[in-house]
């Protein structure tokens, strides 16, 4: 199910208090490193919303557990001049993002839903963050769905093997800091 937004094309997969929620936490001259972005309606809602603001996303356009494929032809119709793409999983943009040279203020990982490749996300995004980033995971706490269930082992996982922790949750966003 995804929403559809005036003026692009596609739809946004997140829920409209969850783009809310993101949007609050960008400030307008932010790095922002979206992993798993569908048709781009929603990363670019919020690149148009914040001009000065830089967006980069990551998705390699294929089915994944959880998700259906995103579509490269809506995401650059849909992409406004603060935006970037990378084709890609977040392991194979490795190099693109060391040449970018930016670390990311906010990472919202909503790629491949199972348990190992959002353990792997996790575990890459963090060295991608400025001062550990604001690591944003999509799906949390969906247990009672067998597709998405494997969000919350991989973050809580994570957040075991990397000393974070889940720092807030709003709907089904978790956020991960370092635990101090
Ligand atoms: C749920 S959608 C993303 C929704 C998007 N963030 C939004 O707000 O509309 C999941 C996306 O993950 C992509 N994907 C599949 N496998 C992936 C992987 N291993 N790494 C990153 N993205 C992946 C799919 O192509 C799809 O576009």
């Amino acid at each position: 199910m995804s929403d559809k937004l005036e003026g692009f094309v596609g739809g946004s997969a997140i829920h409209k208090t969850e783009r809310a929620f993101m949007l609050s936490r960008i400030r307008p001259h932010y790095t922002v490193l979206e992993v798993g972005t569908l048709d781009g309606v929603t990363v670019a809602g919020w690149a148009r919303y914040y001009p000065h603001a830089t967006f980069v996303s990551v998705d390699p356009f294929r089915v994944g557990t959880g998700t259906g494929a995103g579509n490269e032809e809506r995401w650059r119709k849909n992409a406004g001049p603060n935006q970037k793409l990378i084709v890609g999983t977040l392991e194979e943009a490795h190099q693109e993002l060391v040449d970018l040279g930016d670390l990311f203020d906010i990472i919202f990982l909503d790629g491949d839903h199972s348990r190992d490749a959002c353990l792997s996300d996790c575990h890459n995004a963090v060295q991608y963050g400025y001062d550990d980033g604001d690591i944003c995971v999509h799906d949390y706490g969906r247990t009672h769905l067998p597709h998405l269930e494997g969000v919350t082992r991989a973050v809580d996982e994570f957040c075991e093997e990397a000393g974070f922790e889940v720092t807030e949750v709003s709907r089904t966003i978790a956020v991960l800091g370092r635990k101090v």
